[in-house]
C-alpha cells in the first residue's frame, strides 16, 4: 500500500539507469572521435613543427636585421645616418681638411698626442664627409672599377648611409707605414695595436670589426665616438643587428 511507505520516499524521484546503459551508442560515438582526432593530432603536429620557422634570435639580441628588405633603414647592410650640421663640426689637422663633431675631435686630439708620447704616429686620413662627397666616393670609384652595388657596398657606404656623415667617425693610418693606409695590413701596425688597446680610454670603437653583424668589410682603419649620449643614439638607438653575420669579404680596398 501506497500509505505504508512513508512520504519522503513516495515523492523520491525513480532511481535512473546509469547514463552508459542508456545511451550506449552516444558514448561510444564520443569515444570513436577522441580516438579519430587524437590520431590526427599525432599525425600533423610533427609536421607542423617541422616547417615552423625556427627563430634565431632571442628577446636580447632583437631584430631588425640591418640587412633585411624589410628594415627601410639600410641599404645593402649600411646604416641610414643624417649628415652633422656643419657648425657642429670641427677640424682635428693644422690645414683644417679634417673634421669631426666638437666632442669627437676633442678626444681624438688627446688621443693622438698620448699616442705621439708613447712614440706611436696616429694619423688622420678622413674624418666627416658630406652626402656629396659620399656620392662621388661610391658611385665613382664604383664607375671606374666597373663595380655592381653589392660588390662596392661591401667596402663603402652609398651616400646617406656612411657614419662619417654623422662626424662621429675617422679613419686613420699609421704614419710610419703608408702603405697600410686604408688596408687591412693597417691591423699589422703600431698604431693599431696601440689603438686597440687604448682607444677605448677616448671613447673610440671600431665600427667594422672582422665579420661584423652589418657584413661590411674589415675595416681597423675606421674608429667611431660612442663617448655621449648623441654619438650613442646614433649608433646604438634601436639599432641592435642581427647576430647572425651573413658572409663578409675580407681583405678588398676601399
Ligand atoms: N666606410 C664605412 C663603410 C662607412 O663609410 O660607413
Ligand atoms: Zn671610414
Amino acid at each position: 500500500m501506497e500509505q505504508d511507505i512513508p512520504v519522503a520516499e513516495r515523492i523520491k524521484a525513480p532511481s535512473q539507469s546509469t547514463p552508459v546503459r542508456k545511451f550506449p551508442w552516444l558514448w561510444l560515438s564520443v569515444g570513436l572521435g577522441v580516438v579519430i582526432i587524437g590520431a590526427g593530432l599525432a599525425w600533423v603536429l610533427p609536421k607542423m613543427l617541422a616547417t615552423a620557422p625556427i627563430s634565431t634570435t632571442t628577446s636580447n639580441q632583437a631584430v631588425p636585421d640591418p640587412s633585411s628588405p624589410n628594415n627601410p633603414d639600410n641599404i645593402l647592410g649600411h646604416l641610414a645616418y643624417p649628415e652633422a650640421p656643419l657648425t657642429e663640426l670641427v677640424p682635428i689637422t693644422p690645414d683644417g681638411r679634417i673634421k669631426l663633431r666638437k666632442a669627437a675631435a676633442e678626444e681624438f686630439k688627446k688621443m693622438v698626442a698620448d699616442a705621439q708620447a708613447a712614440g706611436v704616429a696616429i694619423m688622420p686620413l678622413s674624418g666627416f664627409r658630406s652626402k656629396t662627397d659620399q656620392d662621388r666616393l661610391f658611385f665613382g670609384i664604383k664607375k671606374e672599377r666597373g663595380q655592381q652595388p653589392r660588390e662596392r657596398a661591401l667596402v663603402s657606404a652609398p651616400p646617406g648611409y656612411s657614419e662619417h656623415h654623422t662626424g662621429y667617425a675617422i679613419d686613420v693610418g699609421d704614419a710610419t707605414d703608408t702603405a697600410s693606409y686604408l688596408d687591412p695590413s693597417f691591423d699589422q701596425t703600431k698604431a693599431f695595436a696601440w689603438m686597440r688597446e687604448n682607444a677605448a680610454y677616448y671613447s673610440f670603437e671600431l665600427s667594422f670589426p672582422e665579420h661584423n653583424p652589418q657584413g661590411i668589410s674589415y675595416e681597423p682603419w675606421h674608429w667611431r665616438y660612442v663617448g655621449d649620449q648623441a654619438s650613442l643614439k646614433t649608433f646604438y638607438q634601436a639599432r641592435q643587428l642581427a647576430q647572425q653575420a651573413p658572409p663578409s669579404n675580407q681583405n678588398q680596398s676601399p
